[in-house]
């Protein structure tokens, strides 16, 4: 009976995703938007200028670049692209100095959301390693026709604003001492976030472990488990590059400490592994539940989670309580990390408070013993755009829908949003709106009008029940999805 009623539990998702079929709710969302768009209070400011002679301007060629090259590229909208590392792909890009890439990364999302529409070569695992993704990334550029738009090897160190409506940006080639300054209709921000200059860390705390010889490194340095063989290693953070680095390092480790500040749930890659339906969880998750059955589909979860993986605090002994639901923040996927727990290779720990010499004091805990070197995995700091105008700083943390900038008309973002499976069909939605929004602007269509002044306002709600704790970065992909696909309509009435 308990057995009839899991299975029915965990197949209930699948079964109302057949019943809705993909894409059915866009049209809601289209009414949705316009709702959202009527409440905009007029803004009495006079119709700008754009520059609609001149090309629009891209910065970076990682997968969310490509994406919008790609969109501009087939609408016939002129554009050019200022790469500031010599090849594509951004963080896949491993021997780009600013990636983040380690040599054992895999993809934590699978071949179906990891895509820039132009499905995986068949050969590929489900989950790819970065120089798999990174080969896709260039084919990707070569089979569009991107390349010779890309200016390698140049960085946008700033942009401003001309009387006349176009950004003039200024670029730097290499390291060289002299400047380029050109012009553009617009600008898309595809810079990304998570290279090493956005890396996020506890200062003091990684002060204080630089005094006591901890060798610390930000988790982008890492390059893998080799000079930790040995060691008594601390690993902060209990994301995925935590989670990740924790488990590799444990293999060779002395002993390695796992430093949650929050703990995390731990999903697993695949469901129902090694039956004949199994298929990767990022998949499952995806499919379209209505709202309604939210509570219903969450069930289904804990029950995959409970046997593929076991409770975090209860199965797994990380620290207790853990006071959210598993899409209430951005989980973390096991790739070995729970069977490193249970083996006691990884020894988890409550939140890093202070070095006391050599030794880590965690949260509400007695000091440990002498460790040799701690990684700090902590994350990355997001909508940090150096080269942005002063006063559009603050507004580039959360553009409207995601990809618009709140003052200015001729400044997009594609946007790393935060989301449950692999982001870059989320930037193709992105490249697709941006796009439907320059040509509207063109054709000087009414929306067009109507958004110059809805753009100013609160984001319409893309978390629907997920992500509740999260920062406002993580989304419902399909709600948002959806938003996307109906503003490219809505923007062209
Ligand atoms: C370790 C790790 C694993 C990840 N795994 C996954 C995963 O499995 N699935 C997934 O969907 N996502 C994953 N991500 C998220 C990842 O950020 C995205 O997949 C994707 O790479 C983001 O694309 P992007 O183009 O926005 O940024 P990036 O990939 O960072 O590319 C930005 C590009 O802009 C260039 N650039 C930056 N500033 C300038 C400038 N001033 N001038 C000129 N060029 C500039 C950079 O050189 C870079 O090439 C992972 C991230 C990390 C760190
Ligand atoms: N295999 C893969 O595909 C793979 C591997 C690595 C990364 N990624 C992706 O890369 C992106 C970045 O991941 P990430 O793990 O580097 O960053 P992240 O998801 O932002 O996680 C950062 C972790 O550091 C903790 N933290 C932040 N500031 C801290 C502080 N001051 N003190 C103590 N702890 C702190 C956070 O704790 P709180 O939770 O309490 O904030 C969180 O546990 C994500 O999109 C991730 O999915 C994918």
């Amino acid at each position: 009976m308990r057995t009839f009623f899991l299975a029915l539990l965990i197949s209930a998702p699948p079964l109302f995703a057949t019943v809705c079929p993909p894409r059915v709710a866009a049209e809601p969302h289209v009414r949705k938007l316009r709702k959202w768009a009527g409440q905009a209070k007029p803004l009495g400011t006079p119709v700008a200028q754009h520059r609609q002679d001149l090309p629009v301007l891209i910065i970076g060629a990682g997968p969310a670049g490509l994406a919008m090259m790609r969109e501009l590229q087939d609408a016939g909208i002129p554009w050019e692209a200022v790469e500031r590392w010599i090849e594509v792909g951004g963080v896949w890009a491993a021997d780009n100095p600013e990636s983040p890439a380690y040599p054992g990364l895999r993809s934590n999302s699978s071949y179906g959301t990891t895509h820039l529409g132009d499905p995986l070569p068949d050969e590929y695992p489900d989950f790819p390693s970065a120089p798999q993704l990174h080969a896709y990334l260039k084919d990707f550029a070569v089979r569009h026709g991107l390349r010779r738009g890309i200016e390698f090897n140049h960085s946008v160190e700033s942009l401003e604003k001309q009387s006349d409506g176009s950004w003039c940006a200024t670029l730097r080639p290499g390291r060289a001492l002299h400047r380029i300054h050109k012009c553009y209709r617009a600008v898309v921000v595809a810079s990304g976030s998570n290279s090493r200059s956005s890396a996020m860390f506890p200062a003091a705390l990684f002060a204080k472990a630089q005094a006591a010889k901890l060798s610390p490194i930000h988790g982008s340095y890492y390059r893998g488990p080799e000079p930790y063989a040995g060691k008594r290693v601390l690993v902060v953070g209990s994301g995925n590059t935590g989670g990740d680095i924790a488990t590799e390092v444990s293999r060779v480790a002395k002993q390695t400490l796992f430093s949650a500040r929050t703990t995390p749930w731990l999903v697993p890659e695949y469901i129902f592994r090694n039956t004949r339906w199994e298929e990767p969880a990022d998949l499952f998750a995806q499919r379209r539940v209505p709202d309604f059955f939210y509570s219903l589909e969450m069930l289904a979860f804990r029950a995959i989670q409970k046997f593929a993986v076991g409770h975090p605090t209860r199965d797994l002994g990380l620290p207790a309580p853990i006071e959210h639901d598993i899409l209430d923040r951005l989980p973390t996927v096991d790739r070995g990390l729970a069977e490193a727990l249970l083996e006691g290779r990884v020894l988890p720990r409550r939140g890093l408070v202070d070095f006391y010499g050599r030794r880590p004091v965690f949260h509400r805990g007695n000091r440990e013993e002498p460790i040799d070197a701690v990684i700090f995995a902590t994350g990355y700091h997001h909508g940090n755009f150096p080269f942005l105008p002063q006063e559009l700083k603050e507004g580039a943390k959360e553009p409207a829908l995601w990809v618009f900038d709140r003052k200015e008309e001729d400044l997009l973002y594609l946007y790393e949003v935060g989301v449950a499976q692999g982001v870059w069909p989320i930037f193709v939605d992105q490249a697709k709106a941006a796009t439907a929004y320059l040509k509207a602007q063109t054709a000087g269509t009414a929306n067009y009008e109507l958004f110059r002044e809805a753009r100013t306002q609160t984001n319409p709600d893309f978390k629907g029940r997920r992500f509740r704790l999260a920062e406002p970065r993580f989304l419902d992909a399909r709600r948002y999805s959806d938003y996307l696909h109906g503003f490219r309509f809505w923007i062209q009435e």
